[in-house]
């Protein structure tokens, strides 16, 4: 199995509704696809974890760069791995906090801070590992899930 990790910065106009939409098609092809992930929107930025067989993200990823909501997009892990962080998830939405409530900050100091998860505040994490820390919080997640607070696209901060 192949999980990448990228940011990018989303298209002048992408709004929340386009960011539903977005993670409605992407969990629909996935879940056809056999692809699980997240995707990670601050309203600015976007930072998406795609995993499964390698040449199937290999090719959703091809797509996804040339994708007209986003540019600048970089590449923070390509790993080969026997096991999947976001198992059942084909492609969960997470709204964070808005960029500019932390006017200059990157999304990965912006994602740091929301209600759900804080420890790693101060940690001082590479980008990519964000990922894996959301990872550790699937379960928390999930069970906001069960208490009816987990839709399509679930805000955290
Ligand atoms: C930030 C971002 C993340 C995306 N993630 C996925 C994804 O996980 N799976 C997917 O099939 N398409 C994803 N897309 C959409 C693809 O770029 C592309 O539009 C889509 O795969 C086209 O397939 P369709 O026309 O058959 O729906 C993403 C696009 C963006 C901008």
């Amino acid at each position: 199995m192949l999980r990448l990790i990228y940011t990018s910065v989303q298209t002048p106009g992408f709004d929340r509704q386009a960011f539903e939409q977005l993670c409605e098609q992407a969990s629909r092809n996935n879940q056809r696809l056999g692809i699980t992930g997240l995707l990670l929107s601050n309203g600015m930025e976007f930072m998406q974890c795609l995993e499964g067989p390698k040449d199937t993200v290999a090719s959703v990823y091809r797509k996804i760069l040339l994708d007209s909501r986003h540019s600048d997009i970089r590449l923070l892990v390509s790993e080969d791995t026997d096991c999947l962080l976001f198992t059942a998830w084909s492609m969960m939405g997470l709204g964070t906090k808005p960029q500019s409530v932390l006017s200059g900050e990157s999304i990965a100091y912006t994602l740091l801070d929301h209600r759900l998860y804080r420890p790693w505040k101060s940690l001082g994490l590479g980008a990519g590992d964000l990922i894996y820390e959301y990872a550790k919080v699937k379960a928390e997640l999930e069970k906001a899930g069960e208490m009816g607070l987990l839709s399509k696209v679930f805000d955290v901060f």
